[in-house]
This record gives structure tokens, C-alpha cells and sequence, in this order.
């Protein structure tokens, strides 16, 4: 059986929290230990500075990000695990992809066309105000990220599902024009992955500054918890689980069996003040041991910088076959053997 090769990116844009390790993370270490998977993870810095102006945010959040994926188990060995930018092939054959793909193509990205939208309901002159030109092109660089290494599958939330297929567009061109060059991918959106909410009930996401970060020191942690929205029932009234918060992180965490006793607890009565000290109970005794190795790791970016460097030369030796092929097929060549 041939071998599964799956990609994904994750952008240095802000402090991990616990609606990424439930969604992302954690499903993407567990799956890149599977037999006959070969994972290629990676930090999309490149992508980062398109939405991020702030030069220590995408330096810090990159060091967050990649303590947080080694603290929870990531294995350095087998996983392909580079920073973007320190994989130059990408950039370049990002640029020979922007020469095949049509702009059209690119006029459709849901994330340009609700940049666009948003201006004309303001009324700014100009629909495409504040847009800039990574904005409108990131998909190309996307699929250059998943191209370079043909990669197979490639894990995303939904709102991503368009740029794979974009990815695939661009390479069936390219396919098409320049002979077999590329492997097309696919999205795998997870269904039973879970979305978690955050402190005020809607979907956990720095956007809404909702989030409870993954690696919070405990008394923060439980700061956090406590400010998780519930309703007005008093202790002794029958809670629904359902629509709970705290019920929903609970349950991304725990057994069939604690999901089941909890699910008892509401229906008894319990107290909110209860419920949510005993999250916080159960979640900080989940998350001591990788907090406690990421906090030695942060405390030790030259170990993290190697890894990554590491990582690099490993994703660099894939790439270049690759892109000299590349390179060769649209005719950048030596002008003697
Ligand atoms: N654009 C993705 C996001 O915002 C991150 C990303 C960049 C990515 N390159 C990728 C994901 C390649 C999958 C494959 O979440």
C-alpha cells in the first residue's frame, strides 16, 4: 500500500489556546503516528506576516506554537516539522505558480471577496482598500506550501477547504501544460473533530478574544474557567449538558464513561461553582505535564531553533529534487550541460 502523505500549516499569529489543541493539534500528532503516515507539519510564517504587522508577535508566537507542539508529544523523528521561511524552494516555486494561475481564480478566495464586501457596505471608494497583495495571492502560496512536497492529504478547518481546491486547480494546470509534475490534493476536513466555545459561548477564536490559552499557569487557568459563561439556574436545579460550555470542554477531554457521569451531575443539579472547579481540577491535572515541558522549552528557544533547523534540512532535501524538475520543466535551465 502505497504511503499517505499528509501536510499542514499553522500560522504564527497569536498564543495557542485550547480550541486549537482539541481541533488541530492534537488530532494532527495523533495522526502522524499512524503506520504508513508521513506528516509534514509546519509554522506558516510567510503567512503570518500578511495579517500581522507586529514583528514580536509573529517572533513570539512562533516560539508559543512550536514549544507547544513538541511539549504535547510531537516526535521530531518522524514528523517533518520546518518553519516556512526557512525553506526557501517554497517562495520560488510560489512565484512559478503565480505565473499559471489565472487571477480570476484568485478573485473568488472567500477571504479577498469578504475584504471587498466589507468595503462596499462602507462605502469606501475603493473595494479593494487595504488589500494587499499577499492578501489577495495567499492561496498561491498555499498551494506552493502543499505543492513543494506532494503532499497527499492535507488536514484544515472548513473556512481552508477552498484554497486546497484552488491548490489543485493551480497543479492540474500546471499538470496539464508542463507534464506530470505534481500530486493534486486533498482537503480532510475532520467531522468528529471537536470545535470548541470559549468563555462567552460562541466558537473559541482569537478574533473574539474568547480564548483560554492551552498552556495558562494553573491559577490563571482557573481564573479563566470561572469566567466561563453559564446561565442563572441555582444549585439544585436540573442543568441541560447540551448547551453548556464548561460540559463541551469537558467532554474533549474526558473518558465515555466521566462524559457519562458528568452528563448525571447536571441532571442532579449540580452547581455551577461546582461544575466549573471541577474542570478546572480535571483540566489542569491533564495539562500539568506538557505545561510543565513548555515551559522548559520556552525557557530554552536555542533547543526549539535547532529542531526547527533540523526540520528544515530534512523538508529542503525533499524539495529540491522537486523544484530543480520544475525549474527544468518551464524551461529555467543551464545553458550548458
Ligand atoms: N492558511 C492556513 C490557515 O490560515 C495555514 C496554512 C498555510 C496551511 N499553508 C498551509 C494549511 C498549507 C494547510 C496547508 O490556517
Amino acid at each position: 500500500m502505497s504511503r499517505i502523505r499528509t501536510l499542514t500549516g499553522i500560522k504564527p499569529s497569536g498564543t495557542p489556546h485550547l480550541g486549537n489543541y482539541v481541533g488541530a493539534i492534537r488530532p494532527a500528532i495523533a495522526d502522524s503516528q499512524r503506520e504508513g503516515v508521513d506528516s509534514f507539519f509546519f509554522l506558516a510564517d510567510y503567512h503570518a506576516i500578511i495579517s500581522t504587522r507586529d514583528p514580536e508577535r509573529v517572533h513570539r508566537s512562533t516560539l508559543e506554537i512550536a514549544a507547544s507542539w513538541l511539549a504535547l508529544g510531537l516526535d521530531t523523528d518522524k514528523v517533518t516539522f520546518y518553519r516556512q521561511s526557512d525553506v526557501p524552494e517554497i517562495t520560488e516555486l510560489c512565484w512559478i505558480l503565480n505565473c499559471m494561475t489565472a487571477k480570476g481564480l484568485m478573485n473568488r478566495a472567500h477571504a479577498y471577496k469578504a475584504a471587498v464586501q466589507e468595503n462596499e457596505e462602507s462605502g469606501a471608494k475603493d473595494p479593494d482598500k487595504g488589500v494587499t497583495m499577499g492578501l489577495f495571492s495567499y492561496p498561491v502560496l498555499m498551494a506552493a506550501d502543499i505543492l513543494m512536497f506532494n503532499a497527499n492529504k492535507v488536514p484544515v478547518g472548513k473556512d481552508q477547504v477552498q484554497h486546497i481546491e484552488m491548490a489543485r486547480d493551480i497543479a492540474g494546470r500546471m499538470n496539464h501544460h508542463y507534464g506530470n509534475l505534481f500530486t493534486l490534493p486533498e482537503a480532510v476536513v475532520g467531522e468528529t473533530t471537536a470545535v470548541l466555545n470559549g468563555l462567552d459561548g460562541r466558537k473559541m477564536s482569537k478574533s473574539y478574544d474568547n480564548v483560554i490559552p492551552l498552556f495558562a499557569p494553573e491559577k490563571k487557568l482557573r481564573k479563566f474557567i470561572m469566567k466561563i459563561k453559564t446561565n442563572s439556574l441555582e444549585p439544585g436545579e436540573p442543568k441541560d449538558p447540551e448547551t453548556c460550555t464548561l460540559f463541551q470542554i469537558f467532554s474533549a477531554f474526558a473518558t465515555p464513561e466521566e462524559v457519562e457521569a458528568k452528563r448525571r451531575q447536571y441532571e442532579e443539579g449540580a452547581g455551577w461553582g461546582h461544575l466549573k472547579q471541577e474542570l478546572f481540577e480535571y483540566l489542569n491535572a491533564h495539562l500539568a505535564e506538557p505545561r510543565a515541558r513548555y515551559d522548559e522549552l520556552i525557557a530554552n528557544p536555542a533547543f526549539i531553533e535547532e529542531e526547527l533547523l533540523k526540520g528544515a534540512e530534512r523538508a529542503r532535501a525533499e524539495a529540491s529534487d522537486l523544484l530543480a524538475k520544475i525549474r527544468h520543466a518551464v524551461g529555467l535551465r543551464p545553458l550548458s550541460a
